[in-house]
């Protein structure tokens, strides 16, 4: 059954690098190191997102008990909302002030229906309002339909609070797709958003992807790591599923378990590089998945290992 699956995995992420995809251009420059910083601490946040006890606790400090977010422990914290599998998806995540640094961050996750998702092969595509032509995954849509309230609510009541904080909107794999939708919505109400995703999959198609590149309401930083899955996916198939990703894309060289310094990400203006490796997508800046055994033990499963390094 898993390799069943695997190799459906395979075979679509072939799929969607022949003949569609531009060869991968990689640049000479590396990222400065103001925007290194911000990819690695927005990857704790949305590592926190995994950590059951900023799931339902709301009005705390975040904190991670595989301790992978120690600069995010460090800071002034106090959550304004948190879910947990939300009625019929399992959106979870919560939305935070962070007085230390001047923030309002939104972080998501979504592991449960990591698998159901890529093995399902659900790849359907709906209009969204956001902007004109823009259609995304219905899936994801629907992960951000049922949390979207609670979320706006807690984004608002806090800028009201503190107008001159920043709203940054992160999260890794499904949550990043969900973290990209909120991203999207909260931009189409005025509301300015930087985007911090980690091994997402695509969320819609080119005009939404281009709508999202387009920075007067905030940057979006898309992350991938060497080799990983999921970034690969859904398949970009033109008229018929037309998924597209958000450029340009920050590339991570390192192998798994491998500290990440400036000089190991790449600025790749095209990219949708990726890979066969699914267990490379749970390692971004550190173990992003480690509070969360569920989804690890779906990987080891997945790649028919006991330890995922
Ligand atoms: C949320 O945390 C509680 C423990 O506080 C745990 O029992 C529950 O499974 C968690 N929910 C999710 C979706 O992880
Ligand atoms: C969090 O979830 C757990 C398990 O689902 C539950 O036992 C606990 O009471 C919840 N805590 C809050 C504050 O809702």
């Amino acid at each position: 059954m898993a390799i069943t699956k695997s190799l459906a995995l395979l075979a679509l992420s072939g799929l969607s690098s022949f003949g569609f995809a531009a060869p991968l251009e990689v640049r000479d420059d590396t990222v400065s190191t103001d925007v290194f910083e911000k990819l690695s601490f927005f990857e704790q946040y949305a590592a926190a997102a995994y950590c059951q006890e900023n799931n339902n606790s709301t009005d705390t400090k975040v904190t991670c008990s595989e301790k992978n977010c120690d600069s995010v422990e460090a800071a002034d914290t106090n959550t304004l909302t948190e879910f947990e599998n939300s009625k019929k998806t399992d959106a979870t995540g919560f939305v935070t002030t962070d007085s230390t640094n001047k923030l309002i961050v939104l972080a998501f996750r979504g592991s449960k229906s990591i698998d159901n998702w890529a093995a399902n092969l659900d790849f359907q595509m709906e209009d969204v309002s956001f902007c004109s032509d823009c259609r995304v995954h219905s899936g994801f849509l629907e992960s951000w339909n049922e949390v979207q309230d609670g979320v706006i609510n807690a984004v608002k009541g806090a800028q009201a609070e503190f107008p001159d904080f920043k709203v940054v909107a992160t999260g890794h794999s499904l949550g990043g797709a969900v973290a990209t939708i909120a991203a999207a919505a909260l931009r189409t109400i005025d509301i300015s958003v930087d985007l911090y995703t980690y091994g997402a999959p695509k969320s819609g198609n080119d005009e939404w992807a281009e709508f999202l590149g387009s920075t007067d309401k905030g940057m979006s930083f898309r992350v991938v790591h060497k080799h990983d899955l999921i970034p690969t996916l859904p398949p970009s198939i033109p008229f018929f599923m037309p998924y597209a990703h958000v450029q340009p894309e920050y590339y991570i060289t390192t192998d798994n378990n491998v500290e990440v310094t400036a000089n190991d990400i790449k600025v790749v203006p095209d990219g949708d590089d990726g890979g066969i490796d699914i267990a490379s997508h749970l390692w971004y800046f550190n173990h992003i998945s480690a509070c969360d055994g569920l989804i690890d033990m779906k990987v080891k499963r997945m790649i028919g290992s006991d330890s995922l390094w």
